[in-house]
C-alpha cells in the first residue's frame, strides 16, 4: 500500500509505516497546486497531513486514494463531505495532543498574569525593573471558565483544579463525571462569562461555533478578564477581541490559533491583533511538543495498520 505524507511527520511514524509494509513517500512541502500534482503523480491510497488543507480538488486527483489521515485532532482542514462524495473515508487522532494544548494553556495564563514577555524584553534590553513587575494577580482561587470539556478541555480542568482555581464549564454533550468533581460546576455559557476571571475557549470549529465568542458575548465578560484561545481561529471573533481590548475590557488575550494563519509554508503574517500589548499571540504550536506529535504519529500508524489488516477505519470521521 503507498502513503503519501504530506506534512511535517515524526520519524518514528515513517519507520511504522514501513514496518507495517508500506511504500512511504514524504514530501513535507506539497501545498495547494502541488498538492494536487503530487497525488497525481504518486497515486497513493493514504494521504497524511498536518496542518496541510485538503480541499476539493485535492480530495479529487488521486483515484487510487481511500484513506486521509489527520495527524491532529482537528479535521477543518479538510474538505471531509468532498471526501465522503468521492468514497474517501477521514480519519483523525483525537486526544493525543490534549496535553500538549493544555499545558500551552497555562504557559498563556500564567505568562499574562506575570508579564513574562515583558520582563524578559527588559531584562534583554538590559533594563531591571523589579518595582513595575512586582505587580500580578495570581492565579490561585481565580474562577476559569472552560467553554468546551472534550479532551483538551478535560486536561484543562486537571491543571486548573491543581492550580486552586474554580472552575465553571460549558458544554452541548454532558459530562456526569465533571458534575460530580469538587470545584466544577456546569453552568451556561452566559453564566460562564459572566463569572469567569479567565475563560478558555475548546471547541471545534464548525458552522455552530464559527464566532461563538463575539462583541455581545465578549461584553458579558468581567471587567479585566483574560481570554485564551487554542482551539481554532473563527471560534473567536478576532475584531470584537481588538475592540474589546481598545475599551480596556479585557485584561489580557492569550491566541495560539487565528482567523487566517499562513499556510506550514508561509512566513509573513500581518493580524494586527497580535501587536496588542495585552496580546500573548504563539504560532499554532498547541500541538507541538515531541511528546504530542510522537504520540500522533503513533496513533497514524495504528490507523493505517488496522486499515492494511482489514480495511477498518479508526476514528472514522466520515463513517
Ligand atoms: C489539532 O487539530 O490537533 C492541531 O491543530 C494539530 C496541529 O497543529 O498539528
Amino acid at each position: 500500500m503507498k502513503v503519501l505524507v504530506a506534512d511535517k511527520f515524526e520519524s518514528v511514524g515513517v519507520r511504522g509505516l514501513k514496518e507495517c509494509g508500506c511504500q512511504v513517500v514524504v514530501n513535507p512541502e506539497l501545498k495547494d497546486d502541488a498538492l494536487v500534482d503530487g497525488l497525481q503523480r504518486e497515486q497513493p491510497q493514504v494521504l497524511i497531513v498536518r496542518s496541510t488543507k485538503v480541499g476539493e480538488q485535492a480530495v479529487a486527483a488521486a483515484g487510487s486514494l481511500k484513506l486521509i489521515v489527520r495527524a491532529g485532532a482537528g479535521v477543518d482542514t479538510i474538505d471531509v463531505p468532498a471526501a465522503t462524495r468521492h468514497g474517501i473515508r477521514v480519519a483523525n487522532c483525537p486526544g493525543k495532543n490534549s496535553v500538549a494544548v493544555a499545558e500551552l494553556v497555562f504557559a498563556l495564563l500564567l505568562s499574562l498574569d506575570r508579564r513574562v514577555v515583558e520582563n524578559v524584553n527588559d531584562l534583554r534590553a538590559g533594563k531591571w525593573n523589579k518595582k513595575e513587575y512586582s505587580k500580578a494577580r495570581g492565579i490561585k482561587g481565580l474562577t476559569l471558565g472552560i467553554v468546551g470539556v472534550g479532551q483538551v478541555g478535560r486536561e484543562v480542568v486537571k491543571r486548573a483544579l491543581a492550580f486552586d482555581m474554580r472552575v465553571l464549564y460549558t458544554d452541548i454533550v454532558p459530562a456526569p463525571e465533571l458534575d460530580k468533581t469538587p470545584g466544577v460546576r456546569r453552568v451556561t455559557l452566559e453564566e460562564l462569562l459572566k463569572g469567569g476571571d479567565v475563560v478558555s475557549v475548546h471547541v471545534p470549529l464548525t458552522e455552530q461555533t464559527r464566532h461563538l465568542i463575539n462583541a455581545e458575548r465578549l461584553r458579558l465578560m468581567r471587567p479585566g478578564a483574560i481570554l485564551i484561545n487554542t482551539s481554532r481561529g473563527g471560534v473567536v471573533d478576532e475584531k470584537a477581541v481588538a475592540a474589546a481590548l481598545a475599551e480596556g475590557k479585557l485584561g489580557g488575550v492569550g491566541l495560539d490559533v487565528y482567523e487566517i494563519e499562513p499556510s506550514a509554508a508561509g512566513t509573513v503574517f500581518e493580524d494586527p491583533i497580535v501587536k496588542h500589548p495585552r496580546v500573548y499571540g504563539t504560532h499554532h504550536i498547541g500541538a507541538s511538543t515531541d511528546q504530542a506529535q510522537t504520540a500522533v504519529a503513533e496513533e497514524t500508524v495504528r490507523i493505517v495498520r488496522e486499515y492494511l489488516s482489514g480495511g477498518k477505519v479508526l476514528n472514522c470521521v466520515n463513517p
